[in-house]
């Protein structure tokens, strides 16, 4: 089942847009300024409470010690600042090629892996151009997606927690431009199985398909090596999640050399911040402070779901660091947990998940408060 869509998550705003200055492009009108939902106000409004931040899928604890220590490194031996960064990343991208297994030219170092995916809506869409999206899914792409006057055409799958491959490489025709794949998907988890993916990419060599790959630390499993063999194909990566520096805006991608010299004749190379640069050469240098971290989510995971098992409610657990709990009321849920300092996310007015808030899965130390904070929200529901 398919379905044209306007856009739900930057609603249109009618003529309010285009009432002064000069007008922009017109594909611009069905969208309205972008309102970000984050705690980080509340939070920091609240100084003295504990606070769980819990609703962006962010990590909860610092990242490595060596990313502090090359951050204070740099500032006190050097006053660099002043300079632009390291054009193209390139040391990082070098860095990278061990842990992706792939050549440094197949590698672009961007600002965030939302920075990596505009650049490819900009260098392939253009007006009309079609682009299949399961969803519910991770709804910043689809600005990207409309800024270019492209067609966002919805995909649901029969079962929500499935990914229904047969009847979405049917939904594929030929002027289908790109197709956007998040894997594991945010918020269902849905994972696209990486032979399920290069049947898809094989079956249809004139579609671009990106696949986001920003909980891929959490999975433990990727379509990078694809790159290798198919040239319609891109892998983006984050260093937001695991990795702990989403406030420095560290993303790349990973792609086949003719896609990459399109994307090439757009990209800035100095999009990237000198900070962000050094923070994400350290975290590629403790490789075992992440698997301790991918382990404590893992076990918190199994804490929850065993935990709200436990209480009668139903708990949609995902591959990557963040579960889906069912509840009756998510608004006030939300809302009553805020009061308690836990901040999550109510997914209830996305398609098909009326009754779920995402919850993104901290350490076991972590999880224990926040369920007993979750606890005294249950007895006033
Ligand atoms: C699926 C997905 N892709 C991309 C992003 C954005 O990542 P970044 O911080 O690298 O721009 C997010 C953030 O929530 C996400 O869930």
């Amino acid at each position: 089942m398919e379905r044209r869509i306007g856009e739900q998550h930057h609603e249109a705003s009618g003529n309010e847009s285009r009432t002064h200055g000069p007008s922009s492009v017109k594909y611009l009108d069905s969208l309205s300024p972008y309102k970000p939902v984050s705690s980080l106000m509340r939070i920091w409004e609240n100084p003295k409470q504990v606070s769980y931040k819990l609703d962006w899928n962010e990590s909860t604890i610092p990242p490595s010690p060596k990313v502090y220590q090359a951050i204070v490194r740099f500032l006190s031996y050097s006053n660099h600042l002043n300079w632009y960064p390291e054009l193209g990343s390139t040391s990082l991208a070098e860095a990278l090629t061990e842990y992706v297994n792939l050549d440094a030219e197949n590698i672009l170092v961007t600002n965030g892996s939302d920075d990596a995916l505009e650049l490819v809506c900009k260098a392939y869409l253009g007006p009309d151009d079609r682009v299949l999206v399961p969803v519910p899914t991770y709804t910043h792409f689809f600005v990207y997606v409309q800024a270019r006057g492209s067609q966002m055409v919805q995909f649901h799958s029969s079962e929500l927690f499935d990914s229904d491959i047969e009847r979405l490489d049917a939904a594929i025709t030929p002027d289908t431009r790109l197709v956007y794949l998040v894997n594991p998907n945010n918020p269902t988890g849905v994972v696209y199985e990486s032979d399920d993916v290069a049947a898809l990419l094989e079956s249809h060599p004139q579609t671009l398909f990106i696949v986001d790959e920003a909980y891929y630390e959490f999975h433990g499993k990727s379509v990078v090596h694809l790159v290798g063999e198919y040239d319609n194909l891109v892998v983006t990566r984050t260093f937001s999640k695991c990795f702990g520096i989403a406030g420095l805006r560290m993303g790349y991608l990973c792609t086949s050399v003719p896609v990459m010299t399109e994307l090439k004749k757009l990209f800035n190379p100095k999009s990237v911040n000198r900070l962000g640069q050094i923070a994400a050469m350290a975290c590629l240098s403790d490789p075992d402070y992440y698997d301790n971290l991918v382990e404590e989510v893992t076990e918190a995971k199994v804490l929850l779901r065993s935990e709200m098992t436990r209480r009668g409610y139903r708990i949609v657990t995902t591959p990557a660091n963040y579960v889906l709990l069912e509840v009756p009321n998510p608004s006030r849920f939300c809302r009553l947990l805020e009061d308690e300092g836990v901040y999550i996310r109510d997914r209830s007015t996305l398609p098909r998940m009326e009754h779920f808030v995402r919850i993104t899965v901290p350490t076991v130390a972590q999880a224990h408060e926040v369920i007993a904070r979750i606890d005294r929200v249950l007895d006033r529901m």
